[in-house]
């Protein structure tokens, strides 16, 4: 019987030093596996007498159940003490300081629209909007620009495709922001028909706009702002003192150099292109186009719904893209639009 209890204490001891699972099944396999000691001795018990078998057999089994007992508590002290190993690798320290939220910056067209709608606020402007998706009537026809009219092939842009794959007809991505003024104004005479006097009409349109072209200074999608101020004895003086004063207050330049040069849009007449020149940095005495503008001609003030004998108006449409540009000296336009955060993050 000491036998026995030395060959349970030998095994115990096995399973104790087996330090991983596997081991411990090798060390099974020398006392229970087919050709364990266990195994050989409960073997052996055919070739004693029976009363003796009896006795034998009775503490092979006990001491075979003890051995299974103690493989069975080094198995589950192995796998606790890996559980315990994991979860120490895999621990969060939730007390560790964080890493910081870096906050996101408006791009920089974005910052430039803000502030132009902010310095036209401040002179009595509203700021209106009007869909990318545009009717041909208003992005030409009632810009005084009829179908066929030559004006109409500097606008190329993209139309859309009805449910069967036909281009279709009436509808188009803007080419401008100018729609906006006769959407504008129709709302505006309807809002104040109950009045004998029109109150003025003084309002700007910022947005997206489209066109078929792309370089360093021109992108299919890109911005203008347009501008529209209508009331009795409005006049090209009103325009040029508007449009000067919130230049040089957009570029914060009391010297700045402001040019109107004649041109032809078939909206306006007379047109011009306002072009600017600054008197230091790196672009000093260079001018530079950055907006079309002229009095509303009247075709277009009957088109909204507005006597022309008795109101006049100027409007205007510039390209906040260009006014960016030069605000912050960047010569691609195509870094507005390319998403790389080296160039986005610089504008804090
Ligand atoms: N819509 C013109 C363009 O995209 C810009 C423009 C010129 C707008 C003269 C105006 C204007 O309102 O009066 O080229």
């Amino acid at each position: 019987m000491d036998n026995m209890e030395q060959l349970v204490a030998a095994a115990a001891a096995e399973f104790a030093l087996a330090a991983e699972p596997a081991k411990l099944e090798e060390a099974k396999a020398r006392y229970l596996g087919k050709d364990g000691s266990l195994t050989a001795l409960l073997k052996g018990l055919g070739k004693l007498p029976p009363e003796e078998r009896k006795i034998a057999g009775a503490a092979i089994n006990a001491a075979k159940i003890k051995v299974e007992n103690a493989l069975t508590a080094r198995r589950e002290e192995l796998r606790r003490a890996q559980l315990e190993a994991q979860l120490a690798a895999e621990a969060l320290d939730v007390t560790l300081p964080g890493r910081g939220q870096t906050r996101g910056t408006l791009h920089p067209v974005i910052r430039s629209l803000e502030r132009i709608e902010q310095l036209f606020r401040s002179i009595g402007f509203e700021v209106a909007d009007g869909p990318e998706i545009e009717t041909d009537w208003h992005n030409f026809t009632a810009l005084n620009t009829p179908a066929n009219h030559p004006a109409r092939s500097m606008h190329d842009t993209f139309y859309l495709l009805d449910e069967s794959g036909k281009v279709q007809q009436d509808v188009l991505l803007r080419t401008h922001t100018s729609p906006v003024q006769v959407r504008h104004m129709l709302a505006h005479v309807a809002k104040y028909k109950h009045l004998d006097v029109m109150p003025e009409i003084r309002v700007i349109a910022p947005g997206r706009v489209y066109r078929v072209d792309s370089d360093a200074t021109h992108s299919p999608m890109f911005h203008q702002v347009e501008g529209l101020w209508v009331g009795e004895n409005v006049s090209f003086a009103d325009l040029k003192g508007v449009v000067a004063d919130f230049l040089r207050r957009f570029f914060e330049s009391d010297d700045l150099k402001v040019r109107f040069r004649p041109s032809f849009f078939p909206f306006t007449e007379p047109s011009a292109e306002i072009d600017v020149a600054f008197m230091s940095g790196a672009m000093e005495g260079r001018w530079l186009e950055i907006a079309g503008c002229g009095m509303v001609h009247p075709n277009v003030l009957r088109f909204g719904g507005i006597d022309p004998e008795k109101y006049t108006g100027f409007a205007f449409g510039m390209g906040p893209d260009r006014l960016t540009m030069l605000r912050y000296g960047i010569n691609d336009l195509r870094l507005f639009f390319d998403g790389d955060l080296r160039f986005l993050s610089q504008f804090q």
